[in-house]
């Protein structure tokens, strides 16, 4: 009896793992043509504009790489860096989306580990008043504002989106619900603010 019910034990596992790994196998396969820009574990390189995307939400991941697809991001005739990403972002089926999201959520965050100027007590009072209820206390997203996680990104790269959403490069497509909530809230902040935010923000992943 008790033979038999391990072997079935054994079984069920041995399915449970081919099925989870048939599924990591085919999301790293497709990785493979993300991690020349984004890195091998998704730690991004500056270098090349390719921001950080390791541990960000899948349900962000997936929305961007959508928007990217089909016009909402990356479209503006100013927008040289997210074009870059449009031709890879059609590349991929509606599924391989889903897979490929949920790969990269699981990444481990890398700290960009940017050594910044600034002052970490305005900065934290300027995140939290202008920032926070949306983000997180701690810069790490919140589903229920739809806003990602921003601790892991670095400084040039939040400064470009800033920048792009208070120029209407980004966010300004009218589908592009949460991109237009955000350009409107980056008009609140001046750029001393912005840079005592990113300090504070660069804080966050240490
Ligand atoms: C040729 C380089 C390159 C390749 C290859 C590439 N990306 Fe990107 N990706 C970028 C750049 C540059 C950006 C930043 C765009 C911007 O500044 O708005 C970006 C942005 C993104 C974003 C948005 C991140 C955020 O925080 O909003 C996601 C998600 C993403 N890429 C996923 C992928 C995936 C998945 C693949 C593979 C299918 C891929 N990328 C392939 C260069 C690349
Ligand atoms: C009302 C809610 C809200 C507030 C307040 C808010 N954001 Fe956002 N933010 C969002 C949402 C939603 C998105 C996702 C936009 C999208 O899906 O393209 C976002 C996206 C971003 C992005 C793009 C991240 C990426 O990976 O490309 C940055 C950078 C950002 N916010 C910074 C800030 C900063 C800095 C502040 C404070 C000055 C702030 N946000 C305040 C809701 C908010």
């Amino acid at each position: 009896m008790r033979i038999k019910h391990w072997i079935i034990r054994a079984l069920c596992c041995a399915g449970v793992i081919t099925h989870v790994y048939a599924q990591a196998n085919d999301a790293q396969q497709i990785y493979a043509s993300c991690s020349a820009c984004h890195g091998e574990q998704g730690q991004g390189n500056p270098a090349l504009n390719a921001p950080a995307i390791a541990g960000q939400y899948d349900w962000y991941l997936k929305r961007q790489l959508q928007h990217f697809a089909n016009g909402i991001r990356g479209s503006h005739a100013e927008d040289i860096h997210g074009k870059t990403m449009v031709p890879f972002a059609k590349l991929i089926t509606n599924e391989q989306q889903q897979v490929l999201a949920v790969y990269i959520s699981q990444l481990k965050p890398v700290s960009a580990n940017v050594e910044l100027n600034g002052d970490l007590k305005n900065g934290s009072r300027y995140y939290q008043a202008k920032c926070g209820a949306c983000h997180g206390g701690k810069a790490q997203g919140n589903i229920s504002f739809n806003a990602p996680k921003l601790s892991a990104l670095d400084p040039q790269y939040l400064l470009r989106q800033m920048t792009n959403f208070k120029q209407g490069i980004r966010g300004q497509h009218q589908e592009d619900k949460w991109g237009r909530q955000m350009a409107m809230m980056s008009t609140t902040v001046s750029d001393q603010e912005l840079e005592d935010i990113l300090f504070f923000i660069s804080e966050q992943a240490k």
